[in-house]
């Protein structure tokens, strides 16, 4: 098996994405300007508008227009490009042909990745997201990363690179003393997630009121600590019960976090005395008023506490460890955490240790993530009606009902299991598309209605564009073919080209990690397939190669969606 020890340049080996007609003109055109880059992008009068042309003009001394004519008469022999006009001060109008066009659709039908490309040096990437507390249930903070880090995840492993999901449980604590010291005294730990969210109240309210439990808890801290055994399994059964809650909601949203990638704030303890010792030897943290801190120069606020005064870790130290073991250890070059954006100041003071401690070297990179808040109809922060926090159940709950009335209206047939299972893809469809649809940084309401509005920019809206290229496919019992000579009309070029444009939608949002990107291409070559769709029959075109045509674009279409949502972890049922 040594054959694939290099997977990856095997995996490029055995299939070559076909290659984007935009990059093959863009080429060219960087060819005809004798290899300046020039950005070409998609215009409303030619297939595609390039500039370059004035910075060469400059460059070689020669007027800018006689230039672009020159330029233009070039381009038109080369390849793709039919027709090539200069337009306004040094920009090109570029067309390309329909012959060229239909044979970019012929190859990818049968490209399994639809022109996506494969990342030029992949390598491994942590992508850092969901990350709940133990013993609370997960709420309407949690949405948001788990979404949104899920998308990119499947994105990054769709480019070929490496990934490693990181749920940084909240497992580890002080916190969990006295929860764990009133389970003890109760003799029993409930079963579900909610008992012990209860249980936990009772925990503090206690904690607060009777100072002997309060010291009793403190001895259960340190007996945590120490791994005494009795304490231990209870801890371990606070865990399995709250995984269990993850799961099902991890489960509800197709969330692909499993077991194995819950590596929680426990993993790290054993390393912390280390961490602090490699941290304090290189001269980064040093002890302030007994506790162990890292000061910056360029910063007057409060250090990072990775010690306190009595001895204790806490959240920030154990986030060193993390980054010192996923670049040591795991040998990532990229860690990406998703985390709200209050958290901001804490992953730059990390960062900029762990660089100082040496743990995180210039060649690897390290982001926080951050994005805005769900809101509630309001405008405000999304809370209950009596001020508390919103259960994440509670929102799943509400976009899956809402998809079971639009569902059930449609089909008055669909009952029981069929039923629940259609409205989930579609409830939890539209809430995932809502949360990514949106630029990461901004704020949102949520909004069941108009998340699931049929018309809109709605997952429910592909899904229902993608059903319908489904059963046009189904009822032609083909999924179309290439003939050349046909001619194409503007609303099937658009398509066309609009197809093309795939690999470059994916992989923007691998670079920038920001999904919406994506939601803003699929919705576009929604709205593309519903121009086509009104002008240009398919079942009934009367010359059976542009019939044939025209099945093809719609399995390109219908794959296109389906790979695109699934990327964004959507599903895409082939009927609604
Ligand atoms: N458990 C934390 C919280 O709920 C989020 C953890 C984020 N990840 C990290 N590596 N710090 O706020």
């Amino acid at each position: 098996m040594v054959l694939f020890a290099d997977a990856p340049e095997s995996a490029h080996a055995v299939h070559t994405p076909v290659e984007s007609l935009a990059v093959v003109v863009e080429r060219r055109v960087a060819d005809a300007l004798g290899g300046a880059e020039p950005l070409l992008r998609r215009s409303d009068r030619a297939d595609f508008q390039a500039n370059g042309v004035l910075p060469l003009a400059k460059a070689r001394g020669t007027n800018p227009a006689a230039l672009a004519a020159e330029v233009a008469a070039r381009l038109v022999d080369a390849g793709p490009i039919v027709h090539c006009v200069p337009s306004g001060p040094g920009f090109l109008n570029i067309g390309v042909g329909d012959a060229a066009l239909l044979r970019n659709l012929a190859a990818r039908a049968v490209d399994s990745r639809l022109g996506v490309p494969y990342t030029a040096d992949p390598g491994v990437t942590v992508v850092d997201y969901s990350s709940p507390n133990i013993a609370k249930e997960m709420h309407v903070g949690h949405l948001r990363s788990s979404v949104i880090g899920d998308a990119l995840a499947r994105v990054l492993d769709f480019t070929g690179e490496s990934v490693v999901r990181r749920n940084h449980l909240g497992d580890w604590g002080t916190g969990f003393g006295m929860l764990i010291e009133l389970l003890c005294e109760d003799a029993e730990v409930p079963d579900d997630v909610a008992a012990l969210s209860a249980a936990y109240q009772r925990a503090r309210v206690r904690f607060d009121a009777d100072a002997d439990f309060a010291e009793r808890a403190r001895l259960r801290v340190v007996a945590l600590q120490a791994g005494d055994e009795p304490t231990l399994a209870v801890w371990r059964r606070l865990v399995e019960v709250s995984q269990e809650h993850f799961r099902e909601v991890y489960a509800q949203l197709g969330v692909l976090l499993v077991d194995a990638d819950a590596v929680g704030e426990s993993h790290y303890n054993p390393m912390l005395p280390q961490v602090c010792a490699e941290l304090e030897a290189a001269g980064v943290a040093t002890e302030s008023q007994g506790a162990l801190c890292v000061f910056r120069d360029d910063d007057a606020g409060a250090p990072l506490i990775v010690r306190k005064g009595d001895g204790g870790y806490g959240y920030a130290v154990t986030d060193l460890a993390a980054v010192r073991q996923r670049v040591g250890t795991l040998g990532a070059r990229r860690l990406l955490y998703l985390v709200d954006a209050r958290q901001a100041r804490h992953f730059a003071q990390v960062f900029d240790a762990a660089r100082r401690a040496g743990w995180l070297p210039q060649e690897v990179t390290a982001r926080h993530l951050p994005f805005g808040m769900v809101l509630g109809a309001d405008g405000r922060p999304f809370r209950t009606r009596s001020g508390e926090t919103v259960r994440l159940q509670e929102l799943l709950d509400q976009a899956t009902g809402k998809a079971t009335e639009i569902v059930a209206a449609k089909n008055p047939g669909l009952t029981g299991e069929a039923l629940r299972t259609r409205a989930r893809q579609v409830g939890i469809g539209a809430l995932k598309y809502a949360d990514l649809s949106n630029n990461r940084i901004k704020d949102y309401v949520f909004d069941p209605d108009r998340m699931l509005s049929l018309t809109g920019d709605t997952a429910t809206y592909l899904q229902y564009a993608h059903a319908r290229m489904r059963s046009v496919l189904r009822k032609a019992g083909e999924a179309g073919a290439v003939f050349e000579g046909a001619l194409l009309e503007p609303a099937e070029r658009a398509l066309g080209l609009l197809l093309d444009e795939f690999g470059a939608a994916v992989a923007a949002v691998a670079e920038t990690c920001e999904p919406h990107r994506l939601c803003a291409y699929l919705h576009a070559l929604a709205t593309a397939f519903s121009a086509f769709w009104e002008h240009c029959p398919v079942l009934k075109a009367e010359d059976e190669r542009v019939r044939r045509n025209r099945l093809l674009l719609c399995a390109l279409s219908a794959r296109t969606l389906e790979l695109g949502m699934s990327l964004l972890g959507i599903e895409a049922p082939a009927e609604l």
